[in-house]
């Protein structure tokens, strides 16, 4: 059976660009895709990387669980799981340090970023992080890894790994492809056009969170950052924050963007963005109501059971294979 598998961390509110740039293609997947499997999972032990409190971090695993159902994750399709729940993952991550080096970690340019914000020390969790991505998806044989443009590194690294193993041992792994969208892969900041919309940005107003309301979207939109050439042209060298902006619209409404330049050729900054509101409200309602309805219900518990059932019968199998490949314990 061909499978694909991602995950998201669960390191603060979820926002419009792990949205479009994730989410939104998972649902669209399983439509494209009816042959496939799909292992999608909440990233915890991702998460704890950098140092997180507990009450906290609780809280956001069992918010990121509902937001994939409210987002349309179609459970009947989709194995959804917490990840730390499926212990062959951090059993993977182990084997493949043993088959990763150094110095290609130290390569990792998200690495090299999070690691100087670390104010009290930087873990060997943080520095090892791709190896535990690496085997979140070797485990299951992906063959598809739908992710955003940031994450495109590690796959390359998972790869990489992929191949040696298969080099040294005889072919064990599929060697994984990365589906990242054509639009929307890479959402940018609403206040600083040049750097990527993040979670973890202290600055509020430079991202649209799934769960805010009606008036905060529009707020945000409202005041996010363009230029004083007040035309609707898609330019992201020279123009970033109105190219943003047009790629939100585009990811939402499926235009491209020659459309979206001619329904607003003529027109100024106010209209587009008082449009762009009600389109990112819009579609933001329907994923709040459902989410709601989610959040502490015996559904999502059953969801989340149902699928680390799932998905440990796969892993664990996995991992006894690599064991026996590899010569560790008895035959
Ligand atoms: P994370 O939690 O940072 O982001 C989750 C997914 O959202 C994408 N993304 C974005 N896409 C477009 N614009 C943005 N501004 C934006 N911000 C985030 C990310 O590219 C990602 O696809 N290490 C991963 C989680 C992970 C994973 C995996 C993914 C762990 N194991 C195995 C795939 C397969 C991460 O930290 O993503």
């Amino acid at each position: 059976m061909k499978r694909i598998v991602s995950g998201i961390q669960p390191t603060g509110s979820i926002n419009i660009g792990t949205y479009l740039g994730s989410l939104k293609n998972f649902v669209k997947l399983q439509d494209q895709l009816p042959d496939h499997e799909f292992y999608i999972f909440i990233a915890d032990l991702h998460a704890i990387t950098v140092p997180k409190e507990k009450q906290f971090l609780r809280q956001k695993i069992k918010e990121l669980a509902a937001i994939y159902i409210a987002c349309g994750l179609d459970p009947k399709r989709v194995n959804l799981f917490i990840q730390s729940e499926v212990p062959a993952h951090s059993q993977m991550a182990y084997l493949l340090q043993c088959h990763s080096y150094m110095g290609e970690l130290e390569r990792m340019t998200q690495f090299k970023d999070k690691s100087k914000k670390q104010e009290k020390g930087v873990t060997v969790g943080l520095f090892s992080y791709p190896t535990l991505m690496a085997g979140d998806i070797l485990l299951y044989d992906a063959e598809y890894v739908p992710v955003g443009q940031d994450q495109k590194q590690h796959l390359e690294l998972t790869r990489d790994i992929a191949n040696r193993v298969n080099n040294r041992y005889g072919d064990f792994f599929t060697v994984p492809e990365p589906l990242i969208a054509e639009v929307g892969a890479k959402i940018m900041s609403l206040t600083e056009p040049t750097s990527k919309m993040s979670k973890s940005d202290t600055n509020i107003k430079s991202r649209i969170e799934l769960l805010d309301p009606e008036n905060i979207i529009k707020k945000r939109i409202n005041s996010a950052m363009t230029d004083s050439l007040g035309t609707i042209k898609f330019d992201q060298e020279a123009r970033p924050g109105i190219s943003n902006l047009i790629t939100i619209y585009s990811s939402i409404t499926g235009k491209t963007y020659e459309e979206i330049e001619n329904i607003y050729d003529g027109k100024g900054y106010k209209e587009f963005k008082e449009d762009l509101g009600e389109i990112v409200y819009q579609e933001l309602k329907p994923i709040q109501d459902r989410y709601n309805e989610l959040l502490n219900s015996k559904e999502l518990t059953e969801i989340l059971d149902n699928g680390r059932e799932n998905a440990s019968k796969i892993a664990y199998k996995k991992i006894m294979k690599f064991n026996n490949k590899i010569g560790l314990g008895r035959k």
